[in-house]
């Protein structure tokens, strides 16, 4: 399984047989590493929630590969689908068996755009990994009993704070979890959630968990 950071809090997870994307915000993400076109076929993407720096390109990926676009019900209902995009959609705690595994919605407190619905985190079982996409959310305490239904391999945790949970906040996250390592997310792309990342990878190994810290355009290979 390959893990791809492409900046901010969006990720190419490639393995199993299907290429997966996870908030996919390429045109105008000033810490993307490369443009659309450099991007493998998509089969599936994760869209979180309605925010811009989340939906990102969705439209145009989806298209060009005729991509199942995975969200929840109201914004695939009042944006992607009107758009003419193949949308499967789900509600929070909702699960459901993907031909490339089960996923699970999950919460996620935070906003959504007006109009964009429930925003949601989602849990996707890929070959015999299990990988959570955290979307923009605060800390909350029901992570642990994410981290008890599903084993969690690796979490994708937002740490710059201002719209998400900070820094400390996703160091509790992770313990609440539980998984074995942690890829931070959402930090650094604009000043307001500009963080310290090595003091966060600091605190997830002193705590007995493994941080992977990723520049843009690299990969981890889970
Ligand atoms: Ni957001
Ligand atoms: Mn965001």
């Amino acid at each position: 399984m390959e893990v791809t950071y492409l900046g901010h809090s969006a990720f190419q997870v490639v393995g199993a047989g299907v290429t997966i994307y996870v908030d996919p915000f390429i045109t105008g993400n000033p810490k993307a590493p490369y443009g659309l076109e450099r991007l493998p076929k998509a089969d599936y993407i994760f869209v979180t929630h309605g925010h811009a720096d989340h939906v990102g390109d969705t439209v145009a990926l989806a298209k060009r590969d005729d991509a199942t676009v995975i969200t929840t019900f109201e914004f695939a209902e009042h944006h992607l689908s009107k758009q003419g995009v193949k949308c499967h959609d789900m509600g929070v705690g909702g699960t459901y068996n993907f031909p490339f595994g089960k996923v699970r919605c999950t919460v996620a407190f935070h906003d959504s755009g007006v109009a964009g619905g429930n925003p949601a985190g989602f849990i996707f079982h890929v070959g015999d990994k299990v990988i959570y996409h955290a979307g923009d959310t605060a800390l909350f305490s029901d992570m642990k009993l994410l981290g008890e239904l599903e084993p969690i391999d690796l979490a994708l945790l937002p740490i710059g704070g201002n719209y998400t949970m900070d820094r400390h906040d996703a160091v509790l996250a992770a313990k609440f979890l539980g998984a074995k390592t942690i890829i931070p997310m959402h930090y650094n792309t604009f000043p307001v959630i500009e963080t310290d990342v090595e003091a966060f990878a600091k605190a997830i190994e002193a705590q007995g968990q493994q941080a992977v810290v990723l520049n843009p355009g690299e990969t981890y290979a889970l």
